[in-house]
């Protein structure tokens, strides 16, 4: 079962999501579900309602968990699992790290969710450097959580590479989603 997008919403705020994680979660859902129709367009099978009710409740529970610092990706994928929603949990699991092992030919609901994420600082659609940048300077205070952040950044290279290749065009070119919603 996917829930459709009023009951994403709906959920959103049972759970108390700040607005600006709210917003955030909107324009992951937007970047996402741009991807995955140019990806169907290259004969992908990526299925739409699932990437965008991940891509709206990847961070339901992050709120919480900013309080209690518990992992927001496990939490929320388990409470997603136990409504039924069992492939939106898996894919909500793995919107920060990707498991290892996936087919390398298929790009998955998982791997676009993840990718969406990164691509979106707060709310606004940005390259992976800033992105990254930006995580490194609020995150990387030691030598361990910067190692862990460049580790991801490569991660996350790959992952647009294998997306961009398919797709034939430029990843900059996401940028003009922002423009156009802003316009
Ligand atoms: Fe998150």
């Amino acid at each position: 079962m996917i829930p459709n997008r009023e009951e994403c919403l709906r959920l959103m705020g049972e759970y108390g999501m700040l607005e600006n994680i709210i917003a955030h979660s909107l324009e992951v859902a937007k970047v996402a579900l741009f991807i995955s129709r140019e990806l169907n367009k290259k004969e992908q099978r990526i299925d739409l309602d699932l990437v965008e009710a991940a891509s709206l409740l990847h961070d339901l529970t992050k709120t919480e968990c900013l309080k209690t610092k518990e992992d927001h990706a496990k939490t929320g994928s388990q409470i997603l699992k136990g409504m039924e929603y069992k492939r939106v949990g898996e894919v909500v699991a793995q919107h920060i790290w990707l498991e290892k092992g996936g087919d390398p030919a298929i790009v998955s609901e998982e791997v676009i969710v993840n990718y969406a994420d990164k691509r979106v600082m707060h709310e606004r659609i940005v390259s992976l450097e800033e992105r990254f940048n930006d995580l490194k300077e609020r995150y990387g205070r030691d030598q361990r959580s910067l190692e862990f952040l460049e580790r991801m950044e490569k991660e996350t290279y790959e992952i647009e590479n294998k997306i961009f290749l398919i797709l034939q065009i430029d990843p900059n070119e996401l940028q003009c989603l922002q423009w156009k919603s802003d316009h």
